[in-house]
């Protein structure tokens, strides 16, 4: 079979998919798959073949070198719809391999313009099945806002939050400090509402640093959010299945920062992953019961890793986000939790090109 693994893509974590993709390519079994790597370059460019993840690493090193925007610094004014008219139009230049030469895509793509439902309406329109959520699913997994509504519909905890747009923001900042201010008490986090990876996200203290994140997390996306910051414990569950899915055991973040910011989760390599976490019965009941009832929420298929937060003080299960696309390298938490649940990294690969195909 002939399995067409999509990495890069124009987004704030083109990184962090090479290094998922890596990972997945080393690990189909070659008796039963083909692989045809396929790279999209930060700037929307396709590149097929063995060279491809070579090509997109080479191109990082450029860009460190100034050539063109550093990875953290990746300005997404693209998202929501508002795509600014100098854009690549990439799709004349879709590969031939897309449509002709695969059985099944697996959209190894985390952020935008891969786990929002664009890659995925892609292969729609060619018809080329694809591992994980479809375009629905996708797009609403990877708005914060939207996510959270639809989470609300079914009664889902969560934090309070307060949702606004850039222009909003723009057209009356104070006015809209003094909202926030009025729903919300320091600490609270500042979001854009289409990203992962923590990429433009900031945990303020006053209003001055309200408005500094505000700014910063505008320059990422028309939509924004603030939360109510918590003093939890982080939870993660891997769902996998699509109209019956499974839940695996819980794993517990501890981060090596002050949050799990970009830096905990991919540079110091310090935050630990415990797996199993220790949960109570209750709250591991509250757990597998809200992971599933966010993958449905958002009419998810294939896999999604929902994330939870534990508010130490009340010992209150709340669901904090579900990611579409998660973290798919060796060591990242959704293969892991597999692992642990008695599914191998390889095995994981096979079940979800099944589930692709059904
Ligand atoms: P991303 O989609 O980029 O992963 P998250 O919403 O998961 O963004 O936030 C990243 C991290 O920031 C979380 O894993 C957690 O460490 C911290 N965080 C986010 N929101 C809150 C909150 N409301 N209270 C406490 N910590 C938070
Ligand atoms: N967005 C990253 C890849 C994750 O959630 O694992
Ligand atoms: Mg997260």
């Amino acid at each position: 079979m002939k399995v067409g693994v999509i990495f890069g893509g124009k987004s704030g974590e083109h990184e962090v998919s090479l290094q998922s993709a890596k990972s997945v390519m080393d690990a189909l079994d070659p008796l039963q798959y083909t692989i045809v790597p396929i790279g999209i370059t930060r700037d929307g460019r396709w590149q097929v073949g063995k060279g491809a993840i070579k090509a997109l690493e080479t191109a990082k090193v450029a860009e460190s070198k100034g050539t063109t925007q550093s990875p953290k610094n990746y300005i997404n004014s693209t998202v929501g719809g508002l795509t600014p008219a100098s854009t690549t139009r990439s799709v004349d230049m879709l590969p031939p391999a897309l449509v002709n030469e695969i059985d099944v895509a697996i959209p190894v793509l985390h952020g935008t313009y891969g786990e929002d439902g664009s890659i995925q309406g892609l292969l729609e329109l060619v018809g080329v099945p694809y591992v994980g959520a479809g375009i629905l699913a996708s797009a609403v997994g990877l708005d914060k806002i939207v996510m959270k509504q639809m989470f609300a519909a079914v009664g889902i905890p969560q934090v309070r939050y307060v949702a606004f747009t850039r222009s909003q923001w723009r057209t009356n900042p104070e006015e809209l400090l003094d909202l926030v201010e009025r729903q919300l008490a320091y600490p609270c986090f500042v979001k854009p509402a289409n990203l992962g990876s923590s990429v433009g996200i900031s945990k303020v203290k006053s209003r001055e640093q309200l408005a500094e994140a505000i700014a910063l997390a505008a320059q990422y996306d028309r939509k924004m959010i603030v939360e109510q910051g918590l003093d939890v414990r982080e939870i993660e569950v891997a769902v996998l299945g699509n109209d019956r899915p499974m839940v695996s055991v819980a794993g517990e973040i501890i981060p090596s920062n002050e949050f799990y910011d970009y830096e905990a989760k991919y540079v110091g390599g310090h935050s630990k992953l415990i797996i199993p976490a220790e949960l109570s019965d209750e709250q591991r009941e509250k757990v597998e019961h809200y992971a599933v009832a966010a993958f449905q929420a958002i009419d998810c298929s294939g896999l999604a890793r929902v994330d939870f937060f534990i508010e130490r003080a009340t010992g209150r299960v709340l669901v904090n986000e579900i990611n579409t696309m998660p973290g798919f390298t060796r060591y990242s938490m959704y293969p892991k939790l597999w692992e642990a649940s008695g599914m191998s990294y390889g095995k994981l690969l096979d079940h979800l090109i099944q589930l692709a195909l059904e």
